[in-house]
């Protein structure tokens, strides 16, 4: 996941973000370690607030290539997990393109437990040689950015607050797991994001990556397909959100235009109203791939 400047702060709905403080402040009070907004569904969720900054340990304290230590799930937060899957199951069999459905039969995810990161990477990993590791929030835009280009997506390990089944105020791991995870087992989705990232490497003026990032936005994220005639979703957005699936339908569906992408802002607290819609999935991975192969 990362901040919203560049790209993607992944709301179902609404606008409050967590933030995560510093080093400093880290080893300063780690019991503090992360900040909730007073409108955080969390927010006066004691119980929440400290497993959120045990998980965001995990990551503070997480060390490359060695196996994700399992974060601590209640049974409210497994039946969170239900929740979604209930919710999306259907939604995606309407909406959700071929390569989706092929890839989330393939990792074969428990519908009733919140899988471990670390069960997930190594799937991913045995599929597309892509690999997860924990962050504890919100990152910037070119460090996520840039790590796909090393095959790494930085993923987020808490769930969302049980209070809020199918609303999370900021990327949680249902969305960094059904979304990315799934996605990032296509052989063909994972050499794309490989693609964005080794071109935000190339990418030097604030300008230029804010332009890359909204390319990001709305293919990785909120990309969608033509499959027979009808409108499919590839991107890990609407993939992970019900709510997002169905709003798809009402969209402006614009034809995919990256250069008309990379200029049309977004607002990533509601549902998004413009979408860019490809042809095909062979289009939109040649036009996708051949873009961002020739940017510089
Ligand atoms: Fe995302």
């Amino acid at each position: 996941m990362m901040t919203q400047t560049g790209a993607s702060l992944l709301l179902d709905e609404v606008e409050t973000q967590a933030s995560v403080m510093s080093l400093s402040e880290t080893i300063a009070d780690r019991r503090l370690l992360v900040q909730l907004n007073p409108d955080h569904p969390g927010f006066r969720d004691q119980e929440y607030r400290t497993r959120r900054n045990l998980i965001a340990q995990i990551a503070q304290e997480y060390i490359p290539g060695t196996p994700i230590p399992d974060a601590p799930y209640t049974t409210q937060e497994q039946e969170v997990w239900r929740t979604i899957w209930r919710a999306l199951e259907p939604a995606h069999q309407e909406y959700a393109c071929a390569e989706y459905l092929e890839c989330v039969g393939r990792l074969g995810l428990s519908r009733d437990r919140i899988p471990q990161l670390q069960k997930v990477t190594a799937r991913v990993e045995a599929n597309s040689g892509f690999r997860l590791e924990p962050v504890a929030g919100l990152v910037e835009p070119r460090v996520f950015l840039e790590s796909l280009a090393n095959g790494v997506f930085l993923s987020t390990q808490y769930i969302r607050h049980h209070s809020t089944p199918l609303y999370t105020p900021e990327p949680d791991v249902a969305h960094e797991i059904i979304g990315h995870a799934v996605t990032l087992a296509s052989a063909r989705l994972a050499h794309l994001n490989r693609l964005v990232g080794e071109a935000v490497r190339r990418t030097v003026s604030a300008e230029a990556l804010e332009r890359l990032a909204r390319v990001y936005w709305y293919t990785i994220e909120f990309g969608v397909l033509l499959e027979e005639g009808k409108a499919k979703a590839y991107g890990a957005g609407l993939l992970s959100s019900a709510g997002e699936l169905a709003a798809m339908r009402r969209a402006d569906l614009r034809p995919m235009d990256l250069n008309a992408a990379s200029l049309q802002p977004y607002d990533p607290t509601s549902y998004q109203p413009i979408l860019f819609c490809a042809g095909s999935f062979e289009e939109m991975y040649q036009t996708l791939r051949d873009y961002f192969i020739r940017w510089h």
